[in-house]
C-alpha cells in the first residue's frame, strides 16, 4: 500500500450504490479482513471470510440510500477508513444516533483519519437534527482517550460483551456525546 499522508485522502459521504467503485468495495473488505488480522473486535471472527466482509458492505452500502450514511476515508480509490451514522428506528428514540464501525486500516492510524471522520460524522448527526450519538468499543483495542478528546463521555462498561476474532471475550465501553 501507497504511504499514506494528510493530505493523499478525502472523506466522502456514501450517497447510492453508485458511489462506490469495484476497487472502493474490494477495499472496504480488506479494511475489515485487516482489522480482524490484527484481532480488532468488529463483529466478526477469525473464520469470517470475504464474502461475509462483501455482504456486510452490500447491505451498509444499500442503507445509505436512507438517512443512514457511511462516511470513508479515500486515497487513489483505496478505503483507508470507515464509519457509519445510524439513525434510531424506534418512534421514541429519533432523536438518537449511533455512531459504528470507526475503523481506519492499521497502516494508516495514527494520522488524523480517525479524527476527521468522527468531525464528519458528527457533524451530519447534527444536519439531520439528531441530538444525541452513542457508541461501543471494545475496551482492548482502544486507543486511551481518544473519544474524549473528540468529546465523548464515557458512561460505562460491560464485562465479556463481545469476543474478538480469536474468540477470546472482552468487556466494552459505552460513550455518548449530546449535540444540541
Ligand atoms: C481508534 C481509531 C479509529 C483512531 O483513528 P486514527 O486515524 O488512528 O486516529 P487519529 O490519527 O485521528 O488520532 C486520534 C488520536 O489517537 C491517537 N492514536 C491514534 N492511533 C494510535 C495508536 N495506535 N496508539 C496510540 N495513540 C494513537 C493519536 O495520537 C491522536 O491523538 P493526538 O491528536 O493527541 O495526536 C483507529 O486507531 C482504529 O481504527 N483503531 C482500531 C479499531 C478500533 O479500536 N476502533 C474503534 C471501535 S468503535
Amino acid at each position: 500500500m501507497e504511504k499514506i499522508t494528510p493530505s493523499s485522502y478525502s472523506i466522502m459521504r456514501v450517497a447510492s450504490r453508485a458511489d462506490i467503485t469495484s476497487a472502493m468495495k474490494d477495499s472496504l473488505v480488506q479494511l475489515l479482513k485487516d482489522a480482524v488480522d490484527n484481532n480488532f473486535s468488529v463483529g466478526f471472527m477469525k473464520d469470517s471470510t470475504e464474502a461475509d466482509f462483501d455482504k456486510f458492505w452490500s447491505d451498509e452500502i444499500a442503507l445509505c440510500e436512507s438517512e443512514n450514511k457511511l462516511f470513508l476515508a479515500v486515497s487513489e480509490n483505496q478505503v483507508q477508513g470507515c464509519v457509519i451514522v445510524t439513525r434510531e428506528e424506534r418512534a421514541n428514540g429519533r432523536h438518537r444516533g449511533e455512531l459504528r464501525k470507526l475503523l481506519v486500516h492499521s497502516k494508516a492510524q495514527g494520522i488524523g483519519i480517525g479524527t476527521k471522520l468522527e468531525e464528519e460524522a458528527t457533524s451530519y448527526a447534527r444536519q439531520i437534527g439528531l441530538t444525541l450519538l452513542y457508541l461501543d468499543s471494545a475496551t482492548n483495542f482502544l486507543v486511551n482517550g481518544v473519544y474524549e478528546k473528540w468529546g465523548w463521555s464515557k458512561s460505562g462498561e460491560i464485562p465479556q460483551f463481545a469476543k474478538n476474532p480469536d474468540g477470546e471475550l472482552v468487556s466494552t465501553w459505552f460513550f455518548y456525546k449530546l449535540l444540541s
